[in-house]
């Protein structure tokens, strides 16, 4: 059938809006629209390209959230090489490249821009005639990695050129911000998932990542600070090439400066050198760059580094200090986490009091103990850590640290895991994992209730208002009133919060529950696949664990948190205090349900559904299913031994599709 105008008008327009927005959104920090008024236009578009195959572009929005998973990775040839940059780690290096730069090209008046070195990972993104058409990490340089379906999920890099010029190859670092990095290693301690070093690492690990949904999730962003092969447009100056990426709906660092001598330029750097951390993403240095387009070419490269651009390096922010103590605390999962508490020392534009341990094996390895002089510094520029000890500084007053064996907060017993790294409480009834496991119910991404933090949370417990979560369901206003520094509006605004939160989606409730390796993803998978509360609660192991993305780590921990009566038990208070326990019609990732309007006939036997689970599927994915079949029949699904019915469908030359097929349309 092909497409109307005013189809192929309407999903243009509404193409355009979408991006404008997340134009608005992800470069100009500044956004234009409410996350519904977002999401009705997602929805609109999706719908039409649902009902026009033929729409579907892969610069379309819709791309944004990912996609299927792939096998592997394919190599890409870069159209020009991607270099690296040499180093200076001091003025006198940066004096060096100023000298070398003037000996190259003698009386010429040169000019440098100086820029932020974001802590990412460098990519070269393709695109031909206005349109995104490939994307690759560095790699050696000549070769890297398609990673184009990750990289339609980054939002601040444009699908569509708003200028569109025949060839473009753009080059810059995605990252991520120091608070996506920070949330993102949480969560992945919570689960016992190993950590990310470094925000490049984290921006590495997400974007070379198989199936490019996980990417979509990861919160990465990116700055453009370069060009490899250009057709269609010519460029004198590098600030002219940022500021054309600008114009392209390129997010570019606003921090560049032009100077026209190097004392400038090492001032910039030794501005920089402590403001950084007051930017929301790490940097590492400063990169110089000869500003002229053509004094580049003259001075040109060495084998993989230009000789018109350098790095200036800053030192790693170290700092040395006693630790005082060694704390314990007790987190949702009954997790006890050792954390430093140090002297306080400046460290990466804070003062730092306490650093994380992580585990006792750790603190064995490091062979950390109480009283010990260390070198701490932050992961990421945000997460201070405890690098090493230093040696030379005992005095033989350390004692060694001993896990506890029993939870500081509740007395009961601990166990250490067989395989595992963390010493968990085993009291359900904790009253420190209560204390942990409202405050992730309340999280963002969780139930997101606004003004509920710890501390309030904390005044609630004591007061002995709230145990568990089904208990602030219950709260009113008056209840509120009472705790300190809380008013008639703040309790109101509260009361309101929280109230508003039933309304929240299934799979935000799954993940609120704080279940151990069930994330964000593993909710929104299990609220899709099982469509209730009611149905995950029947599921049995093998029903989980066949689940891609599920696994046998994810299924026995769900099976545990089931095992517990208490949870059924909460389970029933939150669904009597009016939370979802239903998922919306399932949504398919670019947000209708693959079989939307559609009416469906079942006939013949399935293997892996009964008929009702079948007919519930097709509901969920926005269908509904007819008994008998007709020209008003959109598909007919045939089991083992159809019958009639599959003869009429053939008769009347309607869709038919096997059991396979109809698990792979409904995403199972
Ligand atoms: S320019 C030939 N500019 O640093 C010039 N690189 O140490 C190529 N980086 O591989 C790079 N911020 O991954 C440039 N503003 C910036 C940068 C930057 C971070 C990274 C990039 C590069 C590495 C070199």
């Amino acid at each position: 059938m092909p497409v109307p105008e005013d189809v192929i008008k309407r999903a243009e327009e509404l193409r355009k809006e979408i991006e404008g927005h997340n134009y608005s959104y992800y470069v100009l920090d500044n956004p234009s629209i409410t996350d519904a008024g977002f999401d009705q236009l997602m929805r609109e578009l999706a719908a039409l390209e649902e009902q026009y195959p033929e729409l579907a572009a892969p610069d379309s929005p819709t791309m944004r959230v990912g996609g299927s998973p792939r096998e592997g990775f394919v190599a890409i040839r870069h159209l020009s090489p991607m270099l690296s940059l040499g180093n200076a780690f001091d003025d006198g290096g940066l004096r060096d490249f100023d000298r070398r730069v003037r000996q190259g090209v003698r009386d010429r008046e040169i000019e440098y821009v100086a820029e932020l070195k974001i802590d990412g990972l460098a990519v070269s993104v393709l695109y031909s005639s206005g349109t995104m058409e490939r994307a690759a990490t560095r790699g050696d340089g000549e070769n890297g990695e398609d990673i184009t379906p990750n990289m339609r999920t980054v939002r601040a890099v444009p699908l569509k050129l708003r200028h569109p010029v025949g060839l473009l190859e753009v080059r810059g670092e995605v990252f991520m911000s120091k608070e996506a990095f920070a949330r993102l290693n949480q969560s992945r301690e919570d689960s016992g998932d190993t950590l990310f070093a470094n925000p490049r690492n984290a921006a590495a690990g997400s974007l070379r990542q198989l199936d490019p949904s996980v990417t979509a999730s990861r919160q990465l962003s990116a700055f453009m600070y370069a060009l490899g092969a250009v057709e269609g447009a010519s460029f004198k100056t590098h600030s002219a090439v940022l500021e054309f990426l600008k114009e392209q709906g390129f997010k570019i660092n606003p921090h560049y400066r032009v100077f026209k001598d190097i004392e400038k330029v090492i001032e910039y750097c030794s501005e920089w050198q402590q403001s950084r951390f007051d930017l929301p993403y790490a940097t590492d240095g400063i990169v110089v760059k000869v500003n002229s387009l053509e004094v580049q070419a003259e001075l040109g490269a060495t084998m993989k580094t230009p000789r018109w651009a350098i790095a200036f390096k800053y030192p790693p922010e170290q700092a040395r200090t006693i630790i005082k103590e060694i704390y314990i605390g007790v987190g949702r999962t009954g997790v006890l986490t050792p954390t430093a508490i140090l002297k306080p020392v400046r460290l990466a534009g804070t003062t730092v009091t306490r650093a994380t341990l992580h585990n006792e094996d750790i603190i064995r390895d490091k062979d950390i103990r109480i009283g010990d002089t260390v070198i701490v510094h932050k992961a990421g520029d945000i997460i201070p850590e405890v690098l090493e000890v230093v040696k030379e500084g005992r005095t033989g007053g350390e004692h060694l640290f001993k896990m506890p064996e029993i939870c500081p907060e509740c007395g009961s017993g601990v166990v250490r895991p067989e395989g595992e790294a963390a010493v968990r409480c085993l009291n359900s009834s904790c009253p420190a994992r209560f204390r942990e496991g409202l405050i992730h119910f309340v999280s963002r991404g969780a139930m997101d209730i606004a003004g509920l933090g710890p501390a309030v949370i904390g005044q609630l417990m004591s007061a002995g208002l709230v145990r568990n979560p089904a208990d602030l369901y219950r709260l009113k206003k008056e209840d509120l009133l009472p705790l300190e520094r809380m008013g008639e509006k703040s309790a109101q605004n509260l009361v309101d919060a929280i109230a508003k939160s039933r309304q929240n989606p299934l799979h935000r409730l799954i993940f609120a529950l704080g279940i151990r390796h069930v994330g964000e993803r593993a909710g929104k998978i299990l609220a899709e696949r099982f469509g209730s509360m009611e149905r995950i609660m029947q599921a049995r192991f093998e029903d989980l664990v066949n689940i891609p993305e599920i696994g046998p780590r994810i299924a026995g921990s769900i099976k545990e948190f089931l095992a517990d009566p208490e949870s059924w038990g909460l389970l029933e208070e939150l669904s009597g205090l009016g939370l979802k326990m239903e998922a919306d019609a399932l949504k398919t990732e670019d947000g209708t349900g693959a079989f939307q309007g559609k009416t469906v006939v079942l006939t013949g036997g399935l293997k892996r559904f009964t008929r009702q689970e079948a007919q519930e599927l097709v509901e969920r994915l926005g269908g509904r299913v007819s008994s008998s079949v007709s020209k008003k029949t959109d598909l007919v699904v045939a089991g083992e031994d159809p019958g009639s019915k599959y003869e009429k469908a053939v008769k009347l030359g309607l869709q038919i599709i096997d059991e396979e097929e109809f698990i792979r349309l409904a995403g199972e």
